[in-house]
């Protein structure tokens, strides 16, 4: 799970599709990124460049911050 730019919470499945390296959130570019083949996905888990051609599972998110929880779930 991570904090975008825009201080939104996403959780996406932590491996890449293509060969399950563990992925890195680059807030910078406000995306996923593969460090071994370089594959990279959108902040929905979508594919913008390859070698990965499946998109990464997109979580959902339930916030209360008035409680101070965030549950992760599918
Ligand atoms: S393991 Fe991620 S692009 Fe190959």
């Amino acid at each position: 799970m991570v904090q975008t730019k825009d201080g939104k919470y996403v959780a996406v499945s932590a491996n890449c599709t293509h060969e399950g390296t563990k992925l890195v959130y680059k807030l910078a570019d406000n995306q996923f990124y593969c460090p071994l083949d370089l594959s990279r996905f959108d902040i929905n888990g979508k594919v913008v460049a390859g070698p990965a051609q499946q998109s990464l599972t997109l979580y959902i998110i339930d916030s209360n911050f008035s409680a101070g929880t965030l549950r992760v779930h599918n």
